[in-house]
């Protein structure tokens, strides 16, 4: 597949090519005009709002628009200032929690669904009964870029609208997916953030974007990302932070827009292929269909099946596993575990895998995951 070089990479990063960007990026030059709401930032807050039906706000990462989220939510919500927890799930990646930890709140970790692996919505409308008056808002995440369920999402934003609750939802990987009831990432929850990061699948290096349907909340966004300041130059509130995306980036982010859906199809196919392939042998997240692809996380029945075919692909490609969860991350240990334990996310890391994926993943290179797996599992050929 790779010859001479070696197993196919895990990711395979691309980003448009410089005349792409240059098409865009001139209107910043002749403008002379270069961050803090350029022409191309403007542009691609427009594009990014039309597209997903909400006020956007380009930001510099996923994890500042996180931290700017939390900023806005507590600022735009009536929450008293006395209330200093978050609940997520423990089941994500450590920005999600970390956004909750610089704004000084304490995260309180729940446990996800085996069936779609986003946050048990069950156990969060108990978690919410039980602790109204120390949570100050709840951040879910869409596991892998994948939309949760609607029924699922619309539990989430009950419980959380009757605590009086902000939720905010963290999609790092999920921006381009549209939820089996039409809705598209960005427009869930009372704020919603995505990862323009380079092994994302709208890459464009570092960036992202944070989405809101309120006014209010927008106006706050604003402000957080861009030191506090409100638009007469004066500072609003505190925990502001420079989160602005430069021109440069927005003006790769606009030249990833103009062949976005392209790239949304080529890895759905891709990714279909090799489902195809491994239908019976492995199990898949619920909703998979609706994913953005920034890999393909398949569950095998046991953890040893899993290192079976760690060991025997490794020749092949680069197989990844999810990080471990963050209740078992050292730094935080000490943070307290909601009711009922957390089952179902031990359970996910010890059999998950995450296949590899691409923009352009040849046919050979797909069959030949497919087919790698198939044989380490003992499955024949297809
Ligand atoms: C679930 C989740 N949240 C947040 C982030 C952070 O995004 P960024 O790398 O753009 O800061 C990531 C990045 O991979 C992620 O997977």
């Amino acid at each position: 597949v790779n010859p001479g070089r070696g197993p196919l990479r895990f990711q395979r990063p691309s980003l448009p090519a410089a005349a792409e960007i240059e098409r865009y990026f001139s209107l910043s030059r002749s403008d002379r005009w270069f961050s803090n709401g350029g022409p191309c930032s403007q542009l691609l807050q427009e594009r990014l709002s039309e597209r997903v039906g909400a006020f956007s706000v380009p930001v510099a990462s996923g994890t500042t628009g996180l931290l700017a989220a939390v900023v806005a939510a507590l600022e735009s919500s009536h929450v008293s200032s006395g209330r200093n927890e978050a609940l997520l799930p423990s089941f994500t990646f450590p920005a999600t929690l970390q956004a909750a930890t610089w704004a000084g709140l304490t995260p309180r970790f729940l446990d996800v669904s085996g069936e779609h692996w986003h946050l048990d919505h069950e156990i969060l409308e108990r978690e919410l009964r039980a602790r109204r008056d120390q949570v100050a808002v709840v951040i879910a995440v869409s596991s892998f870029g994948t939309p949760p369920p609607p029924a699922v999402r619309q539990a989430w934003e009950r419980s959380c609208a009757e605590a009086g609750v902000p939720l905010i939802i963290d999609s790092a990987a999920g921006f381009g997916a549209v939820g089996d009831d039409r809705t598209p990432v960005g427009a869930q929850g009372d704020i919603e953030v995505v990862s323009f990061h380079a092994t994302k699948p709208f890459a464009v290096g570092e960036g992202g974007a944070v989405f809101t349907r309120s006014r209010r909340t927008l106006a706050r966004l604003k402000s957080a990302i861009n030191f506090g300041l409100n638009t007469h130059r004066h500072v609003e509130f505190g925990p502001g932070l420079n989160g602005k995306m430069s021109e440069l980036h927005a003006a790769t982010a606009l030249a990833v827009l103009d062949g976005f859906n392209g790239i949304l199809e080529a890895r759905r196919r891709a990714a279909f292929d090799i489902k195809g392939q491994l239908e019976d042998l492995v199990s898949w997240q619920a909703e998979w269909s609706r994913s953005a692809w920034q890999f393909i996380p398949v569950l095998f029945r046991d953890e040893s099946e899993r290192t079976t075919v760690e060991n025997q692909c490794r020749g092949e490609f680069e197989a990844r596993r999810y990080y471990e969860p963050l209740h078992a991350m050292p730094p935080f240990r000490e943070f307290p575990i909601g009711g009922g334990g957390l089952d179902a996310t031990t359970d996910l890391v010890s059999r998950l895998l995450c296949l590899p994926m691409a923009n352009d993943l040849t046919r050979d290179e797909v069959a030949c995951i497919g087919q790698s797996v198939r044989s380490a599992l003992g499955g024949g050929p297809e």
